[in-house]
């Protein structure tokens, strides 16, 4: 964990936030490289479950919302940790997060008897700071997909089965922090609210968690690092009558990934006895109104971000090119998926004191920005350029030489395998996209330099 940590620090992925004031707790800013990483995440979510469904829409609602939303979700009464405090050094902490019965900080077995403490963060609306203007900040994306149930089923005249999809913030006042991006106080989730007829909530709930499991695997998860946890009747949310959990094999332990609920018509009800409105569907043939049952599959980008890092991480003691420079050095691959890596492709000018070689080669990345994310580096020796972007994840270099400038070929270099090919400009943006859609470098056509 922690040489993930120091990567991500070093190379500009993640950072402490305010990290010059000594940073807050469980607190985190996506630098340069994390925000494309992150932003990849997203998009390929997005494409899957919305772009590439009929029967699934995307909204994007306001993170403030009235405050009787968390009064009928019931996250004023129930989203609640059980709080101690170690009465030898008055650390607080979770009472389920004690093992051996002992306080992590200072070995005290004494505590305060629990307390249920609101992980919901309090704010004001105007400029009143009284209990009638009081409101939060979402803990979850969830219930403006229930609250917009009715709108966004009317305004896209969609029928049952049919999901809401949401990405974005969320908060908790988390009481035990650590473990860097797994638990934080400000989240992002990627949400399904999934709308089906009462009775077919089975079948469909089980569909949800095949799917999310496929996108983990899709993105480069490995399956021996997942599984999946099914909660037990008597610690299920209030909202849900199954949950099962996607668990990822983190450096501290299985820890929670993404989840899939039945959440049934709960929020529904609950919603339109809050606000006096009928959220009932109407079936559009039988004419038959009913609350549809919710089966949502839920995940956390932060936490997926985190998984992939990890997953991607290699260390290749000595190096893997035993050239002089290389020998005995550590180097890092992250092998990122095409699709997720902040870079898709580094342009390289073999030397960067010849201008027509210079030239040649900010052409080229002219010409590839337009389609890939792409980043220039000219600083250095080619190996130890290679090597920043392996790191990194870059998926293939581009190297102009001085033979590019008499036949117009430069040197593609694939990350993982280190493989060369010598490929015409003309023909680089389709076999680089070739690269990125999961053609084998191998498999290309190309001799292997
Ligand atoms: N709408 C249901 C819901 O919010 P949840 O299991 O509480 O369910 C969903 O949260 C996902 O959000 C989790 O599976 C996890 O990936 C992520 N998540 C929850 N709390 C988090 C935290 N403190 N830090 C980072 N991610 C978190």
């Amino acid at each position: 964990m922690n040489k993930i940590i120091s990567l991500a620090k070093r190379r500009g992925f993640v950072f402490p936030s305010s990290e010059i004031y000594g940073g807050v707790e469980a607190l985190f800013d996506y630098g340069p490289l994390g925000t494309l990483l992150k932003n990849n995440i997203k998009r390929e979510w997005f494409k899957r479950f919305v772009q590439q469904r009929e029967e699934v829409v995307a909204i994007d609602a306001s993170i403030l919302m009235n405050p009787k939303v968390w009064e009928a979700s019931g996250h004023v009464q129930n989203f609640t940790d059980p709080l101690i405090e170690c009465k030898k050094c008055n650390d607080r902490l979770r009472e389920d997060h004690v093992q051996d019965g002992k306080c992590p900080s200072c070995g005290g077995k004494d505590f305060t008897e629990a307390k249920n403490f609101n992980l919901m963060f309090k704010t004001f609306l105007g400029p009143v700071q009284d209990d009638k203007n009081a409101t939060f900040l979402r803990p979850e994306t969830a219930q403006s997909m229930f609250t917009n149930f009715k709108l966004v089923q009317e305004s896209s005249r969609l029928q049952v089965p049919f999901g809401i999809a949401q990405q974005g913030k969320a908060f908790r006042n988390e009481i035990t922090t650590g473990n860097y991006l797994f638990r934080l106080r400000e989240l992002e989730q990627m949400e399904i609210e999934y709308f089906v007829k009462p009775g077919e909530d089975e079948k469909w709930f089980d569909y949800w968690v095949k799917e999310w499991r496929q996108f983990f695997l899709d993105m480069g998860l490995n399956e021996k690092n997942m599984r999946l946890y099914e909660h037990p009747k008597e610690s299920l949310s209030h909202y849900s009558k199954r949950t099962v959990d996607i668990e990822y094999k983190f450096p501290f332990g299985w820890g929670e990934l993404a989840g899939i609920a039945n959440r049934t018509d709960f929020d529904l009800k609950q919603h339109s006895q809050f606000s006096d409105q009928d959220l009932r569907y109407t079936d559009a043939e039988s004419k038959e109104k009913y609350y549809p049952f919710v089966i949502e599959p839920t995940m956390g980008v932060d936490r997926l971000f985190l998984a992939l890092l990890l997953e991607g991480y290699e260390e290749v003691q000595g190096g893997r090119t035993k050239t002089t420079e290389a020998t005995k050095e550590m180097e890092t691959i992250l092998k990122l998926k095409p699709l997720l890596a902040p870079f898709q492709v580094a342009v390289l000018p073999l030397v960067k004191n010849k201008p027509d070689v210079v030239k040649k080669a900010r052409e080229v990345f002219d010409m590839l920005k337009v389609n890939f994310s792409c980043q220039y580096d000219e600083a250095g020796a080619i190996g130890r350029r290679y090597r920043r972007g392996d790191e990194i994840g870059t998926v293939v270099s581009v190297t102009i030489d001085f033979d590019t400038i008499k036949d117009d070929t430069v040197t593609i270099r694939d990350r993982d395998t280190m493989a060369q090919i010598r490929v015409s400009i003309p023909r680089l943006v389709e076999t680089i996209s070739a690269l990125l859609q999961g053609v084998d470098f191998k498999s290309l056509g190309y001799p292997i330099l």
